[in-house]
């Protein structure tokens, strides 16, 4: 296997690094392609960093070439950040998307790829229950370039030019770290900042459903997708990763009844309309039906989620200790 994963530097990317290293005796080199020098000290030889901005058509053989076997496309700018900066947004999460497939056509139509796209594409007037024929009426700059990509993606791997799909991820929670420029970042802070002793703001009123995956649970997912046999990925190339349906009120009592009540206080309930607005018009559940079928997996519940988080990150007992 010769892996190129773009946004390899990123925090599903360094993951995905990971799991595959572990599990694929077989890879023969992964290249992390991202606009900042990823740390590689943690993984072996087999693993090189290749430094480029993936919206620049003259980077395209640094990243691919006839030996690659599979691509992750991950590169993104994501939701209020695409929001803020349209520009930016259209080059990285559009543009870039037809470079990569373009070039997997020249050198090997035969690659697997993998474009991690979000259900950020729905948004409008939606059932409470998203089927795989729901249509994409994106409420967000970022919604709109990623259900572009998500269109030529079936219409590259349609015409046999790239074996290549889609999926659609849920909100990732719990994300370690720090927040970032993506409206459903209060998810993982409302939970993450309290735990580290910190305070949290949630701007979405408290009994939002919300659509989430853990990190572990998403990246096996991704993992899945690059395995699938071609003959099992019938007709639309786009799969709906599975999710569980979680309030932030609900999660604030699975933390409370886990880790103790003063965390809960470390929360206030501030609405932003901004990112109330775009996180509002996200879907609040799916039929995965479909894809649990084809062997992706679903998390138990967020208690679970939120154990094996604990399993992982210290607690901090005092406040901002
Ligand atoms: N984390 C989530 O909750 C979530 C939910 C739905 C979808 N997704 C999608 O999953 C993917 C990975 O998300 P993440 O949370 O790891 O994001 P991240 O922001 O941690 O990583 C994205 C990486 O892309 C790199 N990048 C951005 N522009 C680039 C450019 N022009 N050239 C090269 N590299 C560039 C960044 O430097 C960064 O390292 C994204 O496509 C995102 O849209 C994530």
């Amino acid at each position: 296997m010769n892996i190129t994963i773009t946004g390899g530097a990123g925090f599903l990317g360094a993951m995905l690094t990971h799991a595959l290293l572990h599990r694929y005796k077989e890879i023969a080199q992964i290249r992390i392609v991202d606009r900042v020098e990823p740390d590689l000290s943690p993984y072996d030889s087999r693993v090189t960093a290749v430094v480029a901005d993936i919206t620049n058509p003259a980077e395209m053989d640094r990243l691919i070439d006839a030996r690659t076997t599979h691509v992750f496309h991950l590169a993104a700018i994501v939701s209020s950040h695409a929001e803020e900066d349209f520009d930016l947004g259209m080059k990285v999460n559009l543009l870039a998307t037809q470079l990569l497939l373009e070039r997997c056509r020249q050198v090997n139509p035969s690659i697997r790829f993998v474009f991690s796209s979000s259900l950020a594409v729905f948004g409008g007037e939606l059932p409470a229950l998203i089927e795989p024929m729901t249509a994409t009426q994106p409420s967000s700059s970022y919604g709109t370039q990623k259900a572009v990509g998500e269109l030529l993606v079936n219409d590259y791997g349609r015409k046999g030019f790239v074996d290549a799909l889609t999926v659609r991820l849920p909100t990732i929670c719990i994300r370690p770290g720090t927040p970032n420029k993506a409206a459903s970042s209060f998810v993982s802070g409302i939970i993450r900042e309290p735990l580290k002793g910190e305070r949290s703001n949630c701007p979405v009123d408290p009994s939002l459903p919300l659509w989430i995956s853990s990190p572990e649970t998403v990246i096996e997912n991704i993992i899945h997708a690059s395995q699938l046999p071609a003959d099992q990925i019938q007709g639309y190339r786009t799969l709906n990763l599975p999710g569980i349906q979680v309030t932030p009120a609900e999660m604030i009592t699975a933390m409370t009844h886990i880790a103790g009540e003063k965390f809960a206080q470390r929360v206030s309930f501030e609405t932003d309309e901004a990112v109330s607005s775009i996180v509002s018009s996200w879907p609040k559940a799916f039929n995965n039906a479909a894809e649990l079928s084809l062997g992706f997996q679903a998390d138990k519940d967020f208690r679970t989620v939120l154990e094996g988080y604990l399993a992982k990150y210290p607690v901090c007992e005092e406040e901002a200790c």
